[in-house]
């Protein structure tokens, strides 16, 4: 029985502790009106074990961001490595490769399976990723039972309540023991109840040590996190530096 959220990580890379190493990224999407410059020029590093919130106004370019990081898309120009390794050149199923090994992700819509139960949810992936299915369910009851919804294993996830659904992404995107847990507005579509819940649980997860990179337009969510990125038009803007951890951590 595994007694936290957050599997061993494997000891960073001597030469790089750098989980996310994104050197100036173009991304320009060809509408037909006009093309939009999604991302110009962007930099961004998550060093092992850190907490980083982005934030800045709709239509800047976070989620942009964030799909070139879960290599969901690639950039028109620029270098996205992940765990000390380049995405460049990588095709379809090697970068599902890369995702299988590395990220997690929360998207902002939750994508749950209604069809399926709650605990399938989170065995799923691990099965898809390779893993034995009784040692993925396994896993996927610690973590339900971590997060607070054990008792609703055996439901369909339209039973839970908001805050409930975010955390059950949130365990489906811990199922495969990721490198980094990627989320774009996790808190987004909560009441106030719902995004304590759920940011308490990502505070939880950082002290555990795991590596945070979340896209937020809370505040209380980016004041979770050692440090906030501010992008706009494309580019980061503001990169702050990380506040030192609290002592008893
Ligand atoms: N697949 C796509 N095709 C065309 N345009 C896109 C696509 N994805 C994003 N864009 C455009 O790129 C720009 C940046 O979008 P992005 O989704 O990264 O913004 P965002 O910062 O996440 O905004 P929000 O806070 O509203 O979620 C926007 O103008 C958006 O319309
Ligand atoms: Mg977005």
């Amino acid at each position: 029985m595994t007694d936290t959220l957050v599997a061993q990580q494997p000891q960073p890379d001597a030469t790089t502790d750098l989980a996310v190493d994104v050197t100036t990224v173009y991304r320009t999407f060809d509408q037909e009106t006009a093309p939009v410059r999604a991302l110009r020029g962007a930099d961004l590093t998550v060093r092992a074990g850190e907490f980083v919130a982005v934030m800045g106004p709709s239509g800047c370019g976070k989620s942009t961001m964030l799909n070139l990081v879960a290599g969901l898309d690639v950039p028109d120009e620029g270098e996205v490595m992940i765990a000390g390794e380049s995405l460049s050149g990588k095709d379809e199923s090697a970068l599902a490769i890369m995702r299988r090994q590395h990220i997690g992700i929360v998207f902002q819509f939750f994508n749950l399976l209604e069809g399926m139960t709650v605990l399938e949810n989170v065995v799923m992936p691990a099965v898809i990723a390779g893993t034995r299915r009784k040692a993925a369910e396994s896993r996927a009851s610690d973590l339900l039972d971590l997060l607070g919804i054990g008792d609703k294993a055996k439901q369909s996830p339209e039973v839970l309540s908001g805050g409930q659904r975010q955390r059950l992404a949130i365990a489906r995107a811990l199922a495969n023991e990721p490198t980094i847990v990627l989320a774009d507005e996790p808190t987004g579509s909560l009441d106030s109840d719902g995004g304590a819940e759920v940011l308490e649980l990502f505070r939880r997860l950082h002290h555990g040590g795991q590596t945070i990179l979340l896209v937020t337009h809370d505040q209380p969510v980016a004041d979770a996190a050692g440090r906030i990125v501010l992008m706009k038009d494309g580019r980061v803007e503001s990169d702050g530096t990380s506040v030192p951890e609290e002592s008893s951590t």
